[in-house]
Protein backbone atom coordinates (compact mmCIF):
# COMPACT_ATOMS: atom_id res chain seq x y z
CA UNK A 1 0.00 0.00 0.00
CA UNK A 2 1.21 3.38 -0.92
CA UNK A 3 2.15 5.00 2.31
CA UNK A 4 1.69 8.93 1.98
CA UNK A 5 3.28 9.74 5.73
CA UNK A 6 6.04 12.15 5.31
CA UNK A 7 9.49 11.31 6.71
CA UNK A 8 11.59 12.95 9.22
CA UNK A 9 13.15 16.19 7.82
CA UNK A 10 14.47 18.35 11.31
CA UNK A 11 13.79 20.25 13.80
CA UNK A 12 9.95 20.84 12.89
CA UNK A 13 9.47 16.82 12.50
CA UNK A 14 11.30 16.12 16.08
CA UNK A 15 9.56 18.36 17.96
CA UNK A 16 6.25 16.73 16.57
CA UNK A 17 7.23 13.46 17.01
CA UNK A 18 8.79 14.08 20.70
CA UNK A 19 5.93 15.93 21.78
CA UNK A 20 3.69 13.11 20.57
CA UNK A 21 5.71 10.38 22.05
CA UNK A 22 5.64 12.06 25.62
CA UNK A 23 1.74 13.10 25.49
CA UNK A 24 1.70 9.02 25.30
CA UNK A 25 4.57 8.22 28.17
CA UNK A 26 2.85 10.63 30.38
CA UNK A 27 -0.60 8.79 30.34
CA UNK A 28 1.03 4.98 29.91
CA UNK A 29 -0.03 3.00 32.89
CA UNK A 30 4.21 1.21 32.44
CA UNK A 31 5.86 4.77 32.15
CA UNK A 32 3.50 7.76 33.26
CA UNK A 33 4.55 7.31 37.00
CA UNK A 34 8.14 6.81 36.30
CA UNK A 35 8.43 10.53 34.92
CA UNK A 36 5.52 12.17 36.92
CA UNK A 37 5.74 10.92 40.33
CA UNK A 38 9.23 9.33 40.30
CA UNK A 39 11.56 11.99 38.37
CA UNK A 40 8.95 14.31 39.04
CA UNK A 41 10.28 15.60 34.99
CA UNK A 42 9.46 19.34 34.55
CA UNK A 43 8.61 19.07 31.40
CA UNK A 44 9.13 22.59 29.84
CA UNK A 45 12.93 21.53 30.26
CA UNK A 46 12.54 18.10 29.29
CA UNK A 47 10.93 18.22 25.99
CA UNK A 48 13.26 20.86 24.59
CA UNK A 49 16.12 18.61 26.08
CA UNK A 50 15.02 15.57 24.18
CA UNK A 51 14.38 17.72 20.91
CA UNK A 52 17.92 18.98 20.98
CA UNK A 53 19.19 15.02 21.80
CA UNK A 54 17.11 13.82 18.75
CA UNK A 55 18.16 16.22 16.51
CA UNK A 56 22.00 15.65 17.27
CA UNK A 57 21.43 11.90 16.65
CA UNK A 58 19.62 12.46 13.43
CA UNK A 59 20.93 15.72 11.61
CA UNK A 60 24.67 16.21 13.91
CA UNK A 61 23.18 19.59 15.02
CA UNK A 62 20.87 20.09 17.86
CA UNK A 63 23.77 20.58 20.60
CA UNK A 64 22.75 17.97 22.74
CA UNK A 65 25.59 17.80 25.51
CA UNK A 66 23.88 15.39 27.95
CA UNK A 67 24.36 12.64 30.15
CA UNK A 68 21.75 9.86 29.59
CA UNK A 69 23.39 7.17 31.26
CA UNK A 70 23.53 8.98 34.58
CA UNK A 71 19.83 10.14 33.53
CA UNK A 72 18.29 6.77 33.85
CA UNK A 73 21.33 5.06 35.95
CA UNK A 74 19.72 7.79 38.82
CA UNK A 75 16.47 5.90 38.62
CA UNK A 76 17.29 2.48 39.33
CA UNK A 77 17.24 2.39 43.40
CA UNK A 78 13.89 4.40 43.10
CA UNK A 79 11.84 2.33 40.55
CA UNK A 80 12.07 -0.96 37.99
CA UNK A 81 13.81 -0.25 34.92
CA UNK A 82 14.44 -3.42 33.57
CA UNK A 83 13.95 -4.97 30.24
CA UNK A 84 9.93 -5.08 30.65
CA UNK A 85 10.60 -0.96 30.94
CA UNK A 86 12.78 -0.61 28.06
CA UNK A 87 10.64 -3.36 25.20
CA UNK A 88 7.66 -1.11 26.40
CA UNK A 89 9.19 2.57 25.97
CA UNK A 90 10.24 1.13 22.50
CA UNK A 91 7.05 -0.14 21.36
CA UNK A 92 5.54 3.10 22.30
CA UNK A 93 8.23 5.06 20.42
CA UNK A 94 7.88 2.38 17.45
CA UNK A 95 4.48 3.10 17.42
CA UNK A 96 4.45 6.85 17.54
CA UNK A 97 7.07 7.40 14.70
CA UNK A 98 4.43 4.95 12.62
CA UNK A 99 1.66 6.55 13.13
CA UNK A 100 3.69 9.63 11.87
CA UNK A 101 6.23 9.03 9.77
CA UNK A 102 7.86 6.94 7.35
CA UNK A 103 10.56 6.81 5.40
CA UNK A 104 14.86 6.83 5.62
CA UNK A 105 14.75 8.81 9.00
CA UNK A 106 12.01 6.98 10.39
CA UNK A 107 13.51 3.69 10.04
CA UNK A 108 16.83 5.31 11.16
CA UNK A 109 15.28 7.05 14.18
CA UNK A 110 13.94 3.67 15.44
CA UNK A 111 17.22 1.40 15.30
CA UNK A 112 18.55 4.91 17.55
CA UNK A 113 16.12 4.34 19.74
CA UNK A 114 16.41 0.54 19.96
CA UNK A 115 20.39 0.53 19.96
CA UNK A 116 19.87 3.70 22.63
CA UNK A 117 17.66 1.53 24.90
CA UNK A 118 20.15 -1.61 24.67
CA UNK A 119 23.58 0.68 26.03
CA UNK A 120 21.19 2.46 28.43
CA UNK A 121 19.97 -0.70 29.62
CA UNK A 122 22.87 -2.77 29.69
CA UNK A 123 24.90 -0.04 31.49
CA UNK A 124 22.19 0.86 34.05
CA UNK A 125 21.73 -2.92 35.15
CA UNK A 126 25.47 -3.68 34.62
CA UNK A 127 24.66 -6.71 31.89
CA UNK A 128 26.60 -7.07 28.98
CA UNK A 129 25.34 -5.56 25.57
CA UNK A 130 23.74 -8.59 23.89
CA UNK A 131 25.29 -7.31 20.54
CA UNK A 132 28.91 -7.98 22.21
CA UNK A 133 27.81 -12.00 22.78
CA UNK A 134 29.23 -13.77 19.94
CA UNK A 135 26.53 -15.95 20.40
CA UNK A 136 23.85 -13.38 19.33
CA UNK A 137 25.57 -12.67 16.20
CA UNK A 138 25.29 -13.86 12.13
CA UNK A 139 27.33 -15.94 10.67
CA UNK A 140 29.15 -13.48 8.73
CA UNK A 141 29.34 -11.22 12.13
CA UNK A 142 30.69 -14.11 13.83
CA UNK A 143 33.67 -14.68 11.40
CA UNK A 144 34.70 -10.66 11.44
CA UNK A 145 34.18 -10.85 15.32
CA UNK A 146 36.53 -13.64 15.39
CA UNK A 147 38.81 -12.12 13.13
CA UNK A 148 38.62 -9.08 15.21
CA UNK A 149 39.81 -11.17 18.46
CA UNK A 150 43.24 -12.99 16.66
CA UNK A 151 43.85 -9.26 15.64
CA UNK A 152 44.00 -7.78 19.10
CA UNK A 153 45.08 -11.20 20.73
C1 LIG B 1 12.40 2.35 30.59
C2 LIG B 1 12.60 3.29 29.65
C3 LIG B 1 12.86 4.74 30.01
C4 LIG B 1 12.42 5.47 31.06
C5 LIG B 1 11.47 5.05 32.19
C6 LIG B 1 13.01 6.78 30.95
C7 LIG B 1 12.83 7.82 31.85
C8 LIG B 1 13.53 8.99 31.85
C9 LIG B 1 13.45 9.99 32.87
C10 LIG B 1 12.55 9.92 34.10
C11 LIG B 1 14.30 10.98 32.54
C12 LIG B 1 14.60 12.25 33.36
C13 LIG B 1 13.63 13.32 33.00
C14 LIG B 1 13.79 14.46 33.97
O1 LIG B 1 14.75 15.24 33.79
O2 LIG B 1 12.99 14.54 34.88
C15 LIG B 1 14.91 10.62 31.28
C16 LIG B 1 15.81 11.39 30.60
C17 LIG B 1 16.29 11.11 29.34
N1 LIG B 1 15.98 10.00 28.59
FE1 LIG B 1 14.90 8.42 29.20
N2 LIG B 1 13.79 6.83 29.83
C18 LIG B 1 13.74 5.59 29.21
C19 LIG B 1 14.35 5.23 28.05
C20 LIG B 1 15.08 6.07 27.25
C21 LIG B 1 15.66 5.71 25.97
C22 LIG B 1 15.57 4.34 25.31
C23 LIG B 1 16.29 6.84 25.50
C24 LIG B 1 17.04 7.05 24.21
C25 LIG B 1 16.66 6.53 23.07
C26 LIG B 1 16.12 7.89 26.49
C27 LIG B 1 16.63 9.16 26.38
C28 LIG B 1 16.67 10.07 27.41
C29 LIG B 1 17.45 11.30 27.38
C30 LIG B 1 18.35 11.78 26.24
C31 LIG B 1 17.23 11.94 28.60
C32 LIG B 1 17.82 13.28 29.07
C33 LIG B 1 19.11 12.98 29.82
C34 LIG B 1 19.78 14.28 30.24
O3 LIG B 1 19.42 14.81 31.31
O4 LIG B 1 20.63 14.78 29.50
N3 LIG B 1 15.37 7.38 27.52
N4 LIG B 1 14.42 9.40 30.88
Amino acid sequence: MFDDKPDIQGRTEIETLVNAFYDRVREDEVLGFIFNKVAQTNWETHLPKMYAFWETVLFRSGGYLGNPIAAHAKLVPQTAMGRAQFDHWLALFRATVDDLFAGEKADHIKRCAEDMANVIYSKINAVPDPRFDPANLTPEQRERYARYKQSVA
